[in-house]
């Protein structure tokens, strides 16, 4: 994600911009941009960083211009990058421009053909990696006269998602907007007008908005809003919101937490990483992974290295790729693979699992296994990061900056990566039926609204939390590809509520752990549709005959006199439950440890990377 504002009215315009910028930037701060617009002249300052960097450096020749003398409205726009095309740098930072400087533009989103409009704008000189640049090129070679027909026109061709702010010389009192699938919301001042892609960076100023809708595009001038829909032809008529937020709470968007605001945010990552990879029947990884098919055909291995809920998604892949590549899967805690030396054969795939792709031990592993000649695939959320530049290719998760300790939603944007990259795979392999890929592939689009539904309505789980806070240990219980998930459940509830909690295979109860159930021990099983569930309910009564209260995962239609309290999801596949499975677990932790009042964003002993061993 990228943060982006505009601004049209007579303040100090370079105050307002970096002001909204660094409210934006827990949505990316690779890089950051300023372009302002005064007497026909645009003026643009980029610089690779935090906001910060470029505050600190904007050309004096910008301060002689941004204080309006009451004499006209300043027009500017601005950016905060999380890079996704092209690597951190300043000729792709945003604000991007056209060949003459006669557009100006910020973007947040994806434009996922923009390779094939750029081999079309063959008289356009380029001077950056973007998917933003092609974007005002293609408004450039739009535009006959009126720019918001060329901006209409524009987006016509335009596949993927997209918010963006444009100013331009050919009408400087205006800002031109458009949005699909990416927010963007206009703030209503006195005598002035902002255009963001959240209220945080608006707040400062005025508490009314306009939420745009998708496919909106239109104009924005001191005195007047039009919007318009690609949809119909009619101006729209937009209601005007007052959010009574603090500028705090709205940098969490109105969210008590940064966690709780990421889970709530894991419908929209999935989509967008689905819709950034999948055209039709094909999953294309060609702009991220940059092995020939040859070598991806020979791999014969994959091993799969992370640390803690990196781990936990090494786990599940482990269990889907052995089912659907049938080949075999190792994986491991980077802190023993390190150490232990591994014996690595030569027709390996090496992935590396890692949000921040600065965790010490999976670097370490990442350079062991490198030495050994061996293909290394980053998954990673951080362009930049060390491990997104150091293994031999990366897939970006596209989440957007993860602020809170406990990561949600960087785990389910880890598994949609390699569950795609998975079928990618086996289709490349031919190893899977075309009837069972299109199978697998129809579920995964279903997740992001089957993760919304469960997000509509959580009170149950928050009466769950009410009933269970005061507990000191849970057991988490699971079988096949979702014990991962147990194991992620439990890791949840314990580092941002301090109560112990262990996942657990539940087949492996007898050897030992059963011996701690009793009545106030509440145990979480998943009990979804799969081809162990008989065996789950077995395990479920030997828990059930020690007093234990049964907390179950499971789908309409599954009954069992052992559930004491259940939490009933929409059924899919049994091997993509995993990414539906963990919601309710990261919704059950964070509701324990708010009930607890425990720091949740920022747990006690705790970082956000671990970059030391
Ligand atoms: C997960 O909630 C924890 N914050 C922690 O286990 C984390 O997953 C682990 O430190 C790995 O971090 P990484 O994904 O950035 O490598």
């Amino acid at each position: 994600m990228c943060g982006i504002i505009g601004y049209i009215g007579r303040r100090n315009i370079v105050e307002v911009l970096i002001s909204g910028l660094k409210s934006l930037e827990y949505r990316g701060y690779d890089s950051s941009g300023i372009a302002v617009l005064k007497n026909k002249k645009i003026l643009r300052h980029r610089t690779v960083g935090k906001v910060v960097q470029m505050e600190s450096t904007i050309p004096a020749e910008f301060h002689h211009f941004v204080v309006s003398k009451n004499e006209e409205n300043l027009v500017g726009i601005a950016h905060t990058r999380w890079a996704t095309h092209g690597k951190p740098s300043e000729e792709n930072a945003h604000p991007h421009t056209d060949c003459k400087q006669k557009f100006v533009i910020v973007h947040n989103g994806i434009i996922e053909n923009f390779i094939e409009i750029k081999n079309k704008l063959t008289k356009h000189k380029f001077s950056s990696e973007t998917d933003t640049e092609v974007l005002v090129h293609l408004i450039e070679e739009k535009y006959k006269g009126s720019v918001l027909d060329a901006v209409k026109e524009a987006i016509k061709l335009v596949h993927g998602s997209f918010a963006f702010v444009l100013i331009s010389t050919y009408e400087p009192d205006k800002l031109f907007f458009a949005r699909k699938d990416s927010p963007l919301i206009i703030g209503l001042g006195e005598n002035e007008k902002f255009i963001a892609s959240d209220v945080t960076a608006m707040l400062k100023y005025t508490n009314k908005f306009i939420f745009l809708e998708n496919d909106d595009y239109g104009i924005v001038t001191i005195d007047d809003i039009k919007v318009y829909n690609t949809k119909t032809t009619a101006l729209q008529n937009r209601n005007v919101a007052v959010v009574n937020w603090t500028a705090q709470m709205a940098e969490k968007a109105g969210f008590k937490h940064f966690m709780l605001k990421e889970i709530y945010e894991q419908p929209q990552v999935l989509r967008e990483n689905i819709t950034a990879r999948v055209f039709g029947e094909d999953i294309v990884f060609n702009d991220e992974v940059k092995f020939s098919s040859a070598q991806l055909k020979k791999i014969k291995k994959i091993l799969i290295i992370g640390c803690g809920t990196s781990y936990h998604a090494a786990l599940v892949i482990k269990y889907l790729y052995e089912q659907i590549l049938k080949i075999p899967v190792e994986v491991d805690i980077a802190s023993e693979f390190r150490y232990r030396e591994p014996v690595l054969s030569k027709d390996t795939l090496a992935i590396f699992i890692s949000q921040s792709g600065e965790t010490a031990d999976t670097l370490a592993s990442l350079r062991m296994v490198k030495e050994n000649k061996i293909l290394t695939l980053g998954v990673c959320n951080v362009i930049g990061s060390s491990l997104y530049r150091e293994a031999d290719s990366t897939i970006y998760i596209r989440c957007g900056p993860e602020i809170g300790v406990a990561s949600t939603k960087a785990f389910t944007g880890q598994l949609i990566c390699l569950y795609l990259f998975g079928l990618y795979l086996a289709k490349l392999k031919s190893i899977l039926s075309e009837q069972r890929y299109q199978e697998l592939l129809n579920s995964l689009y279903k997740v992001p609204s089957y993760i919304e539904h469960i997000l509509a309505d959580t009170s149950y789980i928050k009466q769950l939390a009410e009933m269970f806070y005061m507990k000191k240990d849970f057991l988490y219980l699971a079988r096949g590809i979702n014990y991962p998930i147990a194991l992620e459940g439990a890791l949840k509830l314990k580092e941002i509520s301090y109560i112990h909690a262990e996942g657990y295979p539940a087949g492996e109860m007898k050897h030992g752990p059963i011996a701690l159930i009793d009545k106030d021990m509440p145990v979480v099983i998943i009990a979804t549709k799969g081809s162990l569930l008989q065996k789950v309910f077995s395990n479920l009564e030997e828990v059930k005959s020690r007093d234990a209260k049964v907390i179950a995962l499971t789908n309409y239609g599954i009954e069992s006199k052992s559930i004491d309290y259940k939490i009933v999801l929409p059924e899919t596949d049994e091997i993509i439950s995993p990414i539906l499975n963990v919601v309710p677990l990261q919704l059950l932790a964070y509701y324990i440890a708010d009930r607890l009042g425990c720091e949740i964003d920022q747990p006690r002993n705790l970082a956000k990377s671990v970059t030391v061993e």
